[in-house]
């Protein structure tokens, strides 16, 4: 389902216009839509149905309380990198026991909280935060649940920037000591160890990728029961691509029939970490045009969003579709690049698109759902934008645009400074 649908030439989300959404909340601002959020989270959930599964939702992907909620009440377990995205699970109505928490740099006061919490396992990534959790766990009269992420050094062909799985990432364990940590790992008092895990990198559109790393886990697992170690679970991360422009990824569908048919007669449960297939396709950006702006060799549409509102175009050179909002008032098409006002020749959101539009115009940058706001910024002191989410006819304001107070909130002028506020 496309929850974006056109009628009379007007883009909804769902059943509201985007029109009105734009009207009524200002622009730029994030807009969601609940169904496209379920069903993608039913389809993976349905994808996996043949085995005994958990969805952990992938956080960092959107991280938004109310997008968190709709998943909590499906029922979903949730993947963190921080002690903030814990809290977040609670407050979202999330269940602990559900969670596992990865990273390679969990401080001490993070495995705290989530020992207190009961998370359902920690993903260790190194020997020495194994000893870390180990030591922790002791102090508090604890043991810590733990499934080790190994690196299987597999090549996810996607952007650099988000590849995971090559033995050069800082990500995991190397396949080659994993076998040495788990044996050390019976020694640790405090610690069950009770699955393994990867997660080679995102945006993958290729099946290869994850079933070579596959593999490659469960000739280890074959290898430590032959030891005597036996675990529960194979997490096997996230990282199933979108369609942003012409690939062509599986579906969670496709994606879980291989899966399930590689795990064939094992008896272990699967993790799942899923983000931007769940999140990605439900939201969009939505933007007003301020100028077009031609030049001799270019022409720019200047809109009200930028890079520090959607930072994928300018980070990794992303491809996000932009589309007017409403069509067939203008017939001229021109070639643009989409700009917004940051100072930074990397401020675009989009290259050379036809368009037919006029300043004023609202424009949609569609697939925006999943790494869109979370990582959002105040560059150039600009307010972090609101979001929407759409529930069949009603739109509801699901966080509040920043304001200029907002943005100098938690700041202090030094004391001896004339006009100081921090007395
Ligand atoms: N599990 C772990 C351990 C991860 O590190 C990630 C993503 C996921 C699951 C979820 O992956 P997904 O299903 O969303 O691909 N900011 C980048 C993506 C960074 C992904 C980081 N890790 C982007 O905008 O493309």
């Amino acid at each position: 389902m496309d929850p974006f649908n056109t009628r009379d030439g007007h883009l909804y989300a769902e059943g509201v216009a985007l029109t009105e959404i734009a009207e009524r909340y200002g622009t730029p601002c994030y807009v969601y839509s609940r169904a496209a959020i379920e069903e993608q989270w039913r389809a993976f959930d349905e994808a996996f149905a043949g085995a005994h599964h958990l969805i952990c939702y992938a956080v960092k992907a959107n991280s938004t309380l109310a997008v968190l909620n709709i998943l909590a009440q499906l029922g979903s377990g949730f993947d963190i990198v921080s002690i903030g995205e814990l809290e977040r699970v609670v407050k979202a109505g999330g269940d602990p026991a559900n969670v596992v928490f990865s990273g390679v740099g969990k401080r001490t006061d993070e495995m705290q909280r989530a020992l207190e919490t009961g998370i359902r396992c920690f993903n260790v990534e190194s020997r020495e935060e194994l000893q870390r959790l180990d030591q922790l766990a002791g102090h508090m009269g604890l043991r810590a649940p733990v499934s080790l992420r190994v690196n299987p050094d597999v090549d996810a062909k996607t952007h650099p920037h988000i590849a995971t799985g090559l033995n050069e990432s800082k990500f995991g364990i190397p396949i080659t000591s994993a076998r040495a940590i788990f044996a050390e790992s019976s020694t640790t008092a405090n610690v069950d160890i009770v699955g393994v895990g990867f997660h080679i990198g995102s945006q993958i559109t290729d099946m290869e990728p994850f079933l070579d790393a596959l593999r490659r886990l469960l000739k280890l697992m074959e290898e430590l029961e032959s030891e005597g170690i036996t675990l529960k679970h194979i997490d096997i991360g996230g990282g199933l691509g979108l369609r942003y422009h012409d690939e062509h990824p599986p579906t969670p569908a496709e994606y879980g029939a291989s899966v399930l048919a590689e795990l064939e007669g094992r008896p272990y449960a699967i993790v799942i970490e899923p983000g931007r297939a769940i999140a990605g396709h439900a939201g969009l950006l939505l933007t007003k045009i301020e100028y077009l702006k031609h030049t001799a060799q270019k022409n720019f549409v200047i809109v009200d969003a930028a890079m520090n509102d959607l930072a994928r175009p300018a980070m990794y050179d992303a491809w996000h579709d932009i589309v007017p909002v409403v069509t067939g008032r203008i017939r001229s098409r021109e070639r643009y690049d989409i700009v917004g006002p940051v100072c930074e020749s990397a401020d675009r959101l989009g290259k050379e698109r036809e368009l037919s539009v006029r300043a004023g115009d609202l424009l949609a940058v569609r697939s925006a759902g999943a790494y869109g706001f979370c990582m959002s910024s105040n560059y150039n002191s600009r307010p972090r934008v609101a979001e929407v989410m759409v529930d069949g006819e009603n739109a509801h304001l699901v966080r509040r645009r920043e304001s200029l107070a907002d943005l100098m909130a938690g700041e202090y002028l030094l004391p001896s400074y004339p006009n100081g506020t921090c007395a």
